[in-house]
């Protein structure tokens, strides 16, 4: 019994040690790991703000006489807070154009912070008084973006000059919405109406060829019968002759 109770106690031993050396292997891998990290968050500054500026129009269509939203967000993808951050957008100044419903400041926004990872959005509504096009153009934005004093200059994506549709358009463009349900979704525009219709005309157009084709190609087929039965019966006759 003793001898027994020996082993037993050696292999708990042996056990801990194998415990104990795995702990400290792991260890010493995890280590420069976790110190690295340490390195890291305290020595390195954070960077600077950078405010990226997203300027997209709301409408799915530009209709004249119609209310246009121009929506613009500010996004700060940086490590610093953004401070004293001014948007500005600089078109529709022609007011023969354009009319903007929400004013001239509507144009503009400031911002006192705009922190890490927040957004804000601001927007602003103009009306086309033409048909035509309306003006894409860029929101430009400055802020400060350090713990110093100088000023970060930036501007938005362009947006591309968007057509600005008739009344009249915009009422096609509806009736197309509804002729789209009616082909299951094949017919979507103007263009695909016109290609859809050409291929529904050319199919119609090659039945009726074939058709042309199959009655010429038996009428000579029968042609060649008569023919040949003429000739049996010239030969027959010959023969019966001769
Ligand atoms: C057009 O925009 C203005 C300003 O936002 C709003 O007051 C008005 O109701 C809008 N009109 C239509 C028809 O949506």
């Amino acid at each position: 019994m003793p001898a027994r109770k020996q082993t037993r106690a050696f292999t708990a031993r042996a056990v801990a040690r194998v415990a104990l050396c795995a702990l400290v292997v792991v260890a010493s891998f995890a280590n420069p790991i976790v110190a690295q990290d340490d390195a890291d968050a305290s020595d390195a500054p954070p960077g600077p703000a950078r405010v990226l500026v997203r300027k997209r129009i709301v409408e799915d269509l530009v209709v004249e006489g119609s209310n246009v939203t121009v929506a613009v967000t500010l996004t700060n993808a940086g490590e610093t807070e953004a401070r004293k951050v001014k948007a500005r957008d600089d078109g529709f100044a022609n007011e023969d154009d354009f009319e903007l419903i929400t004013g001239k400041e509507s144009l503009s926004a400031t911002y006192a912070t705009i922190a890490p990872g927040e957004s804000v959005e601001y927007s602003f509504v103009v009306v086309p008084k033409k048909s035509g096009s309306f003006p894409g153009g860029a929101v430009s934005v400055s802020y400060l973006g350090t713990s110093g004093r100088e000023t970060t200059h930036g501007s938005s994506n362009v947006l591309g000059a968007t057509p600005v549709y008739t009344t009249m358009q915009k009422n096609i463009f509806a009736a197309l919405k509804v002729g789209k349900y009616l082909t299951l979704g094949a017919c979507r525009t103007i263009e695909d109406w016109v290609k859809y219709g050409t291929i529904i005309g050319s199919v119609c157009g090659a039945l009726l060829l074939n058709w042309v084709a199959l009655k010429v190609k038996k009428g000579v087929a029968a042609a060649r019968r008569k023919m040949a039965v003429a000739s049996l019966e010239r030969s027959d006759r010959r023969e019966k002759s001769a």
